[in-house]
């Protein structure tokens, strides 16, 4: 079934808009279609307009339903200072549209014109050694200034007069990647004013960063330096909300020029990248209508977990479904190795996303452009026009997606189970690691990935979102905490919650001073127990205890018991002799709920062990039991109804007996089998989706 670019224009209405009751009728005309997408990023402007319509013809042939363009394309929109030209791009939707096929709207201010930043040099970045950047690569202009952020709304705006009405445009993408800060003048005085705003007082901030330390006194904000390393831990700190607030504004900016022009069907966000941390996403998302990344495999080998905990650290930005905004079509031109993903795990991966709660699936890109920087990266069609072997998996994905699109539409993953993801308490740690393989990502995969194998679905949240609805809520490492995230914290036990709290957790206040308790600070009392010291590790210790035995590594912190209900799971055998015979894992039960702190970096086993434990007090079942490892199971709901998908991403075979029969909603051999079945035969990377009963 092929939609109109109208009708996929109405799911993101009820996506995004969902509580607009007032939709035009272009917009609302599909209501009850709305299906899955693949899309691609096109970049017209890089090849002849006689080859756009040949193209489009092979985007169609391989169902897809979306393009993304515009984005870098400011040298041809505005081609000199206030002349702008969008007719070429007219046609290019136009003949998009004719082909079925909707388009996102990039803002190109990733790339400005050399015209730009020739004649205003000062829109250019600087790094934080005093070098302007120059004309040739991209994200080469400064995110504070105030010329740079004139033409960037002026383009935007232009863009949406001639844009936002147009019933092909489904969104905006803002920018590309942000990424780099820039360390100019300007970026430095706004942060001394950021921090006047805040602090109030030079002598508040001399206080709360403990500048006697090292003569850092300061007499004026003026004098605090800028730098990403090397300073106070907490100038870093602050530095990097400053940035966070930046990128912030720097949206501002434009969503201000684009959407008094444009229909609210119109989404308006920007694409992110996973784990980068340059950032506090929950921040710029603020202002934002719905989360995209790029989903890039950053190793050697494709792992499925922590891939799918990118794909909940997305959704978790907004609550609710997103996007995956570019996507490898097998490989990528900038790793060490470009090795590919194997046949079929392009498949794989785009059904993941959904699993994970993507309403679209978008590859980057569609053709090689004929030169430039990216000639080597991984594409659906080459430069001469013609399919790569990867354009055929890619539109059996499209046929999939188009197939079981109306079955998942409405619907999206739901869990029991909440990690978090905690912005401060990463950088604080980077900031000071202390062991170099305490990398705070790592150690929230090793909570996330037995989680997720044992309940089949995480939510990864902000530390401020409500715990209310989760059963099970796991902190691996909230190194920076407030009084009132304790005072919260305790409230979700109290009334029923079964708290985890990792190791480094509760030792910093927000401005990253060490709490005058030992950790976990502020739940020292309430977890009846209190961490007497902590060691960097460069070899396993011994634990054992009613989880049996295995190792800490990297990480070991020597745990006391205050309270008297407070009870040890884990004991440290003989190791350094601080640690030994020392509780590695302690918990209580407080109120209707549990807290339980545990100290080590523990093996995958152990870890494995005390996830099933907690999992089970909190009283959560797998969505699927008796799974293989290395089977996936994800589950979108809504009300009405309920789809599983099963991933096999072992290379062997796999036979999944289901508790109940259920309708396959794409199957093999031939795609939209309607069969029922009652067990499902994967073959490696193969995929099964599942209409339940509800
Ligand atoms: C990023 C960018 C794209 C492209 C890809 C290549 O995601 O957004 O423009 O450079 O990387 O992998």
């Amino acid at each position: 079934m092929r939609l109109s670019c109208s009708a996929i224009a109405t799911v993101f209405t009820a996506l995004v808009f969902a509580a607009i009751p007032q939709l035009n009728a272009q917009a609302t005309q599909y209501a009850e279609k709305p299906p899955l997408l693949v899309g691609a990023a096109w970049y017209p402007e890089q090849w002849p307009e006689s080859q756009w319509d040949h193209d489009l013809s092979l985007m169609e042939a391989a169902h897809i339903d979306v393009v993304r363009v515009g984005e870098f394309a400011w040298s041809t929109m505005e081609p000199s200072e206030g002349h702008y030209d969008f007719a070429w791009l007219d046609r290019a939707i136009a003949l998009a549209a004719k082909h079925h096929i909707c388009v996102v709207l990039g803002t190109p201010t990733a790339a400005p014109p050399a015209w730009l930043t020739t004649k205003y040099p000062e829109t250019l970045r600087v790094d934080e050694n005093g070098v302007r950047d120059e004309h040739g690569n991209r994200q080469q202009f400064s995110f504070t200034d105030p010329l740079y952020r004139r033409f960037a709304r002026d383009i935007a705006e232009q863009m949406a007069i001639h844009f936002g009405h147009n019933p092909d445009v489904v969104g905006w993408q803002l920018d590309n990647e942000y990424g780099n800060p820039s360390f100019d003048p300007t970026a430095k005085a706004q942060f001394h004013a950021w921090l006047q705003k805040k602090y109030g007082t030079i002598a508040s901030l001399n206080r709360h960063w403990a500048t006697a330390y090292w003569s850092q006194t300061y007499d004026n904000f003026d004098e605090i330096p800028v730098r990403e390393d090397g300073e106070n831990p907490a100038l870093l700190l602050e530095w990097k909300r400053f940035v966070s607030d930046t990128w912030k504004s720097y949206s501002e900016n434009q969503i201000a020029a684009i959407r008094p022009h444009a229909d609210p069907r119109q989404f308006i966000t920007t694409n992110t990248m996973g784990w980068f941390e340059g950032f506090n996403e929950y921040t710029v998302h603020s202002v934002l209508d719905i989360a995209a990344w790029d989903d890039y495999i950053d190793s050697d080998r494709y792992d499925y977990l922590a891939n799918g905990a990118a794909h909940d650290l997305t959704r978790g930005y907004k609550m609710k479904n997103f996007w995956v905004m570019e996507t490898e079509p097998a490989f990528v031109n900038w790793r060490p190795t470009n090795t590919p993903l194997q046949k079929g795990e392009v498949r794989d991966m785009a059904w993941q996303a959904i699993g994970h709660g993507a309403e679209t699936v978008e590859y980057w890109q569609w053709r090689s452009a004929p030169n430039g920087q990216e000639e080597y990266h991984g594409v659906l069609v080459g430069a001469d026009g013609t399919p790569v072997p990867v354009y055929y998996e890619v539109q059996q994905v499209g046929k999939e997606f188009a197939e079981a699109g109306p079955e998942i539409a409405g619907t999206s993953p739901h869990s029991e189970v909440a990690l978090a993801n905690d912005f401060d308490s990463r950088w604080a740690i980077g900031f000071q690691r202390h062991s170099a393989g305490f990398d705070p990502v790592n150690e929230m995969l090793a909570f996330y990935k037995p989680l997720r194998q044992q309940s089949q679905a995480v939510d990864m949240i902000s530390i401020d979102t409500p715990l209310d609805g989760y059963k099970l809520v796991e902190l691996p490492a909230l190194n920076v905490i407030s009084q009132a995230t304790a005072d919260r914290l305790m409230a979700y036990v109290r009334q029923g919650g079964h708290l985890l709290l990792g190791p480094r957790t509760g030792m910093k206040d927000e401005y990253d001073a060490l709490e005058p308790q030992r950790q976990p600070g502020p739940l020292v009392d309430f977890l009846g127990g209190r961490v007497d010291q902590f060691y960097a590790l460069d070899y396993a210790v011994p634990v054992s205890g009613e989880l049996g035995d295995g190792t800490a590594n990297i990480w070991a912190e020597q745990l006391s018991v205050q309270a008297p209900d407070a009870k040890v799971l884990l004991t440290y055998g003989k190791s350094n002799g601080w640690l030994d015979d020392r509780p590695a894992v302690i918990t209580r039960s407080v109120g209707k709920g549990r807290i339980t702190y545990v100290g080590a970096w523990l093996d995958a086993a152990t870890m494995g062990r005390l996830t099933q434990q907690l999992l089970q007090q909190a009283g959560v079942q797998p969505i699927l039991p008796g799974v293989p490892e290395g089977v996936e199971v994800c589950q979108r709901s809504n009300a009405e109804k309920s789809v599983l998908i099963l991933i096999n991403h072992n290379t062997k075979d796999e036979h999944v007996g289901l508790p109940e029969p259920m309708r396959e909603l794409i199957g093999e051999p031939g795609i939209g089998s309607q069969e029922t079945v009652s067990a499902v035969d994967l073959p490696a990377y193969g995929v099964a989706v599942l209409e339940t009963q509800k």
